[in-house]
């Protein structure tokens, strides 16, 4: 479809003007709004917004489609920078077992978790995992996302490291979401390297970064820097090469202790910092100095299923800092691609209020994966990637009735995925 004309809209949300980066602290309670709107988009990009008084003749024609929004919000889709997509099986055994009081080191020190979901994936085709992310991505883009960052992490060896990234492109190409990649070879230390810790990050400096960099496979590197699994200083050699080769930092920091991860972090420029669940004054410290330094990226449907603490959205806040959202979807921690279900946890746990909420999973969002210039906002020029709520009573009412489904319609670059009564 060539032409998609919206008109009648309760409000069209998240009207940034271009240029709008990202928001911060207290602006991030300021979601634009444009009350009674219509929006164009022609060739899947939006080039046109305003209030109905000021609607002005657009020519009909048979490429032309309307869609009446009477009663319904319009929104900018939902952008999930931080995800774990591609894997092989679900492990709702060790959900069994986390219900039964272990905890997820608890699972980890049996032979549970990454090196489990490693050992799955090594074993599985590239057509197998790309036909079970393929579903999981299309189910995501029903619940609304539209831009998805996908890491590998699962692999722990050169060969399937590269598989995973592999699928994540193969997705990129045939399905109509945006999509950018991580590696995520610092995931676990592999059993094959048991007894040498500084082989295997030499593997990631000197060998994966410089081929999945040469390769285009990745976009971003990421490191899980946490007690028993890596340490500050190898984090920071995994940080320094991945800048030597184009390849900034999003970082798993500060899940389930502080060792001073987030310092390094700011000191090697990283694009996101993620989790933040156990935060240190020292931490929040680090991160509120840094002039534009990295998003603190906040992932609370991991807390609520592995019942570990939220992360500080309030404290980010007042300390003038920006907030990004994410699902986080992986088979160990949170087996959840829904980022409606993000919205409701934000407003509910985080204390988050709906604006900050939406702003935090669509702006900032986009800028945590670095796709803040196409997607984010309603603004003209960027792709027509948007929402189209059931009708509605208020913004306030989409986190507060949780889990159910506001959606009627989603839209990828001017194109339903998902096409609800709105149409009829
Ligand atoms: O983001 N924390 C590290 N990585 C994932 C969980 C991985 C797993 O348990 O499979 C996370 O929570
Ligand atoms: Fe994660």
């Amino acid at each position: 479809m060539s032409r998609l004309l919206i008109t009648h809209a309760k409000a069209l949300l998240g009207t940034h003007t271009a240029g709008t980066d990202l928001v911060r602290g207290s602006r991030m309670a300021q979601l634009p709004l444009i009350e009674n709107g219509w929006l164009l988009a022609e060739k899947g990009r939006i080039t046109a917004l305003g209030p109905m008084d000021d609607m002005p003749e657009v020519p009909e024609g048979p490429d032309l489609t309307v869609i009446d929004a009477s009663g319904r919000l319009v929104l900018p889709g939902w952008c999930d920078p931080h995800t774990h997509t591609v894997f092989a099986a679900p492990r709702e055994e060790e959900f069994v077992d986390k219900i039964k009081g272990l905890s997820y080191q608890d699972i980890a020190a049996k032979g549970g978790g990454i090196v489990n979901s490693a050992r799955k994936l090594r074993a599985m085709h590239e057509d197998d995992l790309y036909e079970l992310a393929h579903h999981r991505l299309v189910e995501m883009m029903r619940l609304g996302t539209v831009a998805v960052e996908i890491k590998s992490g699962y692999g722990l060896t050169t060969e399937s490291e590269l598989k995973m990234l592999r699928v994540a492109r193969r997705l990129k190409e045939n399905l109509p979401l945006q999509v950018r990649t991580t590696l995520l070879a610092a995931h676990a230390l592999p059993p094959e390297f048991a007894n040498d810790r500084a082989g295997y990050i030499r593997l990631i400096t000197d060998t994966l970064i410089p081929q999945v960099a040469a390769e285009g496979l990745a976009d971003f590197v990421d490191v899980f820097c946490e007690t028993n699994y890596f340490t500050v200083a190898e984090m920071e050699a995994v940080l320094a090469a991945g800048n030597a080769h184009g390849l900034p930092g999003k970082v798993h920091v500060n899940q389930f202790t502080s060792i001073g991860a987030i310092e390094a972090a700011v000191k090697h420029r990283a694009l996101s910092v993620d989790h933040l669940e156990v935060m240190e004054p020292s931490d929040l410290q680090a991160l509120a100095h840094a002039t534009s330094g990295p998003i603190p990226t906040l992932l609370p449907s991991c807390s609520f299923f592995l019942r570990i603490p939220y992360g500080p959205a309030r404290q980010l806040i007042d300390r003038d800092l920006p907030i990004a959202l994410a699902t986080d979807f992986n088979p160990g921690t949170t087996p959840s691609g829904n980022m409606n279900l993000v919205l409701s946890l934000a407003c509910i746990q985080l204390r988050m209020l709906p604006e900050e909420a939406v702003n935090a999973m669509t702006l900032n969002s986009a800028a945590a994966m670095r796709v803040h210039d196409e997607l984010g906002s309603l603004t003209v020029g960027k792709r027509a990637s948007l929402l189209i709520t059931k009708p509605v009573p208020s913004l306030a009412f989409l986190p507060y009735a949780f889990g159910n489904d506001h959606l009627d319609t989603v839209l990828i670059d001017g194109t339903p995925v998902r096409s609800g009564t709105a149409f009829a």
